[in-house]
């Protein structure tokens, strides 16, 4: 009997830190997101020193506000906040799938080898471009729990670590799009402006 108290007391306390939240869209979501032109996504984000319940709950904001939107990144930059706070889901068809959460994240090192992809960003609903970044990347960071990992990623998830690491130095992935003439006239499909892009 103790012996089951104590492991559903630990169920309990784990059910308490786990990050994962309901995939479905809400109808009003915790967190507006910030859109291109706002000076919010211009600003370098702070490295986070202590990892408590109060980041776990931003992260779950944050996590139903990109369900909502159905996303698959969102850093906190994103909506207002300038902490080095990233949250990534490219599975939302598999509830029980947890969220990627990273905390300071750092490149440890990038492939010399490029690749050429399709971005899209919340902050710059409707727009795809192509970007091209490292194939792949070793990085380091601290998960929800603030513990130490590492991990190398390529493929679809190295690309949205790359994009959204972008958004904690302040940089949009339409800052790297070569493509001047297709950039000029997605932003104006879209009801953006081209003076709000800085070009890296
Ligand atoms: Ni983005």
């Amino acid at each position: 009997m103790a012996r089951s108290f104590a492991q559903l007391a630990r169920k309990a306390e784990k059910t308490k830190a786990s990050i994962l939240v309901e995939k479905e869209p809400l109808e009003a979501p915790p967190l507006d997101i910030h859109t291109l032109g706002d000076v919010a996504l211009r600003k370098a984000a702070t490295r986070i020193s202590k990892v408590d319940d109060t980041i776990r709950e931003l992260a779950r904001d944050m996590l139903r506000s990109m369900y909502t939107a159905k996303g698959i990144g969102l850093a906190a930059p994103q909506v207002g906040i300038q902490k080095q706070l990233l949250v990534i889901d490219i599975d939302h068809e598999t509830p029980t799938t947890p969220p990627l959460v990273l905390i300071n994240p750092e490149i440890i090192s990038s492939s010399a080898s490029v690749e050429t992809y399709e971005e899209g960003c919340l902050s710059i609903p409707g727009v795809y471009l192509d970007v091209v970044r490292p194939a792949s990347i070793k990085i380091s960071f601290r998960d929800e729990m603030g513990r130490p990992k590492k991990m190398n990623a390529d493929g679809l998830i190295g690309r949205v670590i790359q994009h959204e690491m972008d958004h904690l130095q302040g940089v949009l992935f339409v800052d790297r799009v070569t493509d001047q003439d297709g950039l000029n006239k997605e932003l104006g499909e879209h009801g953006f402006e081209t003076k709000d892009v800085c070009s890296i």
